[in-house]
C-alpha cells in the first residue's frame, strides 16, 4: 500500500504537482502524509499524521521548489504518528517507500552496531540507514543501490533524494509498483499512472530489481548489475480519468448507482448474440478452474463457482490468494487459474499468479485496471469496464467481475452443449436489459434507509444463504463491516445450528437471500429457526414469500446468471445507509486502503 509521488523540473514549482499526486494516491493509504524537497541547497521535510489536506495547509505557499518526493502512508511498521510517517531521512539519504522490508530487524541491529541511531519504528528508516551506510562506504550511488538490492528482503518501491545531489531523484523497485512519467523539462515518479496524468500520459514501467536516475530532462533505468536498459515508453490509453463525486455525497453511493452502466459496458461485447458470446475464451479443455483473489474479488469468484459447477459442469475451486500462495496447488495443464482483481496490484494475488506462471500453467485474469502489474503478468486478460473505483468498499468493480464471470460460465455451458440455444438467447436478452432491471431496484432507497435505521445501533448482524446466496451473504457482510464498523458474520444457512446459532438473541438482525428455487425452502426453514430465538429477519428473494416476522425485499425473477447482480444491490445500499447513520467516513474507512500492495 502507500502512495509515492516525485517530480523534478527545470523551473516549474512542483509542490502542487506532488500534492495533486498524493490526493490521487490517497486510495493506497491515508494514515499520514509527508513531503521532502530540496530548496536553495537545504533539505526540507514536512510530515503530518492525517490526510493530504492537512499536509497541504502546511506547505501550499511554498514556491520555487523544483525537486521533491512525497508519500501517503498505510502503516505496516509502527503506529500511525508523525515520527513513523515518511519521508525518512538518515544522514545523506531521504526516502519514501511502499512495501515491507522483511529483514529489517537484522539490518537494524547491524546498523546500530555501526553507530546508527533510529527515531521511528518504521522499516523504511532502516532502508534509509542502509542506503546511507553503503553510500558513505562506496561513495558511488550505483554500487550503493546494487548492494542494497542484494541485501534487502521483502518488497519495495523507493524514491530517494541525496542531500549532495539536488538535481536527481533515484528510484528502486521490487514487488511494489512504480512508474516514471516523462514530461518536457520535467519528469515524474508515481506508484500509479493516474497520479501524474494531469501532466503527462507518457511513462516507463519499472520492473523488479531495476533502478533509475531521474533529472528534469533525463531518465536512465538500470538492471540490478548497473547495465543501462532500453525500456518501452508507454502511453496511457484509458479514458475514464474522472474522479469527481458530482452531486453525490460519497463516491460509494455514486459507484453503486453507476452499476447499471458499468455492468452493461463490461459484458457489452459478448451479449448481442451467440457469436458474440463465443468471443470469450474457450475453457472446455480444462477439467478444473481455480479462481484466486482477495476480499470482494474472491467473493465474486465464489458466485462464479456456483455458475461454473452448476451450469457448465466444470469443477471450480476458489482460493484466497494469501492462502493459495503457500499451499500445494495440484496444478497441471488441465487446470485454468483465473485471477480476479480490481486494482491489478494486490500483492497476494500477484504472488499467487507468479506461482502459477512458474508452474507453466494457463492463467486468465478479470482485471479492472489496464497495464496494472497483474494484467501485465497474465497470459490472457478480460477487462471489467467499471471505470475508476474510488471508494475503498468495492461495489461496481464487484458486479462487473460477477457479470464477466457469469457470461464466461454461460459460454462454457453453451460450448459443452449443456444449455439450449433458445435458453441462451433468453439469458442474453436479459443481460441486454440489465440496466433497467437494476435501476428499478436501486430506486427503492426508502426501503434500504428504513432497514438501516433498524440496524445501525446493533453490534452483531448475521448474513446467511445457501450455495450462491452464501457467496452473496459473504459480500453483504463484508460491505457492512468495512464501512459501518458493525460486527457481522456470513454463515452458510444450514451451518448455523452447528454452533453459531448460540449468538442469536432477541432482535439480532439476520439477513438472508433465497434466490435458488431448489433450496429456498431450506433457507426459509433456517430463518424460522432463528426467528424462534428472537432474530429479526430480512430476506432478499425473487419468490412470493409471505412469512410472519420476515421482511421481504423483492427482486425480479431473472436467470441465475443475472440474479447475483440484483441480490447484492440491497446489501450494498443497506450497508451504505447504515454507515451514513453512524457518521462513518464511508469512502475512507478506518485502517483500510484501496490497493493492498503488501502481503
Ligand atoms: O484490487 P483487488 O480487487 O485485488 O482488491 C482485493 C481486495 O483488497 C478488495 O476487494 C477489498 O476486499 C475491498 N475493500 C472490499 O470492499
Amino acid at each position: 500500500m502507500c502512495g509515492i509521488v516525485g517530480s523534478v523540473s527545470s523551473k516549474t514549482n512542483i509542490i502542487s504537482i506532488l500534492l495533486d499526486g498524493l490526493k490521487t494516491l490517497e486510495y493506497r493509504g491515508y494514515d499520514s502524509a509527508g513531503i521532502s524537497y530540496i530548496k536553495d541547497g537545504n533539505l526540507i521535510i514536512n510530515k503530518v499524521k492525517g490526510r493530504v489536506k492537512d499536509l497541504e495547509d502546511n506547505i501550499k505557499k511554498e514556491s520555487n521548489v523544483t525537486i521533491g518526493i512525497a508519500h501517503t502512508r498505510w502503516a505496516t511498521h509502527g503506529k500511525v504518528n508523525e515520527t513513523n510517517a515518511h519521508p525518512h531521512n538518515v544522514g545523506n539519504v531521504t526516502i519514501v517507500h511502499n512495501g515491507i522490508i522483511e529483514n529489517f530487524s537484522k539490518l537494524k541491529h547491524k546498523l546500530k552496531e555501526k553507530g546508527y541511531e533510529f527515531k521511528s519504528q518504521s522499516d523504511t528508516e532502516i532502508a534509509a540507514g542502509l542506503l546511507d551506510y553503503y553510500y558513505k562506504k562506496y561513495k558511488n550511488i550505483d554500487k550503493t543501490i546494487q548492494k542494497f538490492i542484494k541485501k534487502v528482503d521483502g518488497s519495495y518501491a523507493i524514491c530517494m533524494l541525496l542531500n549532495n545531489d539536488p538535481d536527481t531523484i533515484y528510484v528502486i523497485k521490487k514487488d511494489s509498483p512504480l512508474i516514471i512519467g516523462k514530461g518536457e523539462n520535467i519528469n515524474f515518479i508515481a506508484s500509479d499512472v493516474p497520479a501524474i496524468l494531469k501532466y503527462t500520459k507518457k511513462y516507463y514501467i519499472l520492473e523488479d530489481y531495476e533502478y533509475g536516475k531521474i533529472t528534469c530532462n533525463n531518465i536512465t533505468i538500470y538492471d540490478k548489475d548497473g547495465n543501462v536498459l532500453k525500456k518501452d515508453l508507454k502511453e496511457y490509453q484509458g479514458s475514464d480519468l474522472s474522479s469527481d463525486k458530482g452531486i453525490y455525497e460519497h463516491y460509494m453511493l455514486k459507484e453503486i448507482l453507476e452499476q447499471p452502466s458499468t455492468i452493461r459496458k463490461t459484458v457489452n461485447p459478448y451479449i448481442n448474440n451467440i457469436q458474440d458470446l463465443l468471443k470469450l475464451p474457450d475453457l472446455t479443455k480444462y477439467e478444473r478452474i481455480d479462481i484466486i483473489a482477495c476480499g470482494t474479488a474472491m467473493h465474486a469468484g465464489l458466485a462464479a463457482k456456483y455458475l461454473f459447477e452448476q451450469y457448465s459442469n466444470t469443477k471450480c475451486e476458489v482460493s484466497l490468494a494469501s492462502e493459495y500462495r503457500y499451499q500445494n496447488n495440484f496444478l497441471n495443464n488441465k487446470v485454468l487459474s483465473i485471477f480476479i482483481s480490481q486494482s491489478g496490484e494486490t500483492a497476494d494475488t500477484l504472488a499467487a499468479l507468479k506461482k502459477v506462471k512458474e508452474a507453466k500453467c494457463d492463467t486468465l485474469g478479470i482485471v479492472n485496471v489496464k497495464e496494472s502489474s497483474i494484467a501485465r503478468t497474465l497470459d490472457k486478460v478480460l477487462y471489467t469496464e467499471a471505470g475508476t473505483e474510488i471508494a475503498v468498499a468495492s461495489t461496481k468493480a464487484y458486479t462487473s467481475q460477477v457479470a464477466l464471470l457469469s457470461v464466461l460460465a454461460l459460454s462454457n455451458a453453451y460450448r459443452k452443449n449443456l444449455i439450449k440455444e433458445e435458453k441462451i438467447n433468453k439469458i442474453l436478452e436479459e443481460f441486454r436489459s440489465v440496466s433497467s432491471i437494476l435501476n428499478s431496484l436501486l430506486e427503492s432507497t426508502n426501503t434500504y434507509e428504513k432497514i438501516a435505521k433498524e440496524i445501525y445501533q446493533k453490534s452483531d448482524i448475521f448474513y446467511i444463504g445457501r450455495t450462491i446466496d452464501y457467496a452473496l451473504a459473504m459480500e453483504g457482510s463484508l460491505k457492512l463491516k468495512e464501512i459501518s464498523y458493525i460486527h457481522s458474520e456470513a454463515y452458510a444457512a444450514g451451518e448455523l445450528k452447528h454452533g453459531t446459532i448460540s449468538l442469536i438473541t432477541e432482535n439480532t438482525p439476520v439477513f438472508a437471500s433465497a434466490t435458488d428455487k431448489h433450496i429456498n425452502a431450506k433457507t426459509i426453514s433456517n430463518l424460522k429457526e432463528v426467528i424462534s430465538r428472537g432474530a429479526k429477519c430480512y430476506l432478499i428473494t425473487d419468490e412470493d414469500i409471505k412469512e410472519d416476522n420476515i421482511k421481504v425485499i423483492k427482486i425480479k425473477k431473472v436467470s441465475m446468471f443475472i440474479k447475483p447482480l440484483l441480490t447484492i444491490i440491497p446489501y450494498q445500499l443497506i450497508a451504505y445507509y447504515t454507515a451514513k447513520l453512524k457518521g462513518c467516513d464511508i469512502d475512507k474507512p478506518r485502517n483500510l486502503a484501496k490497493s493492498v500492495t503488501v502481503e
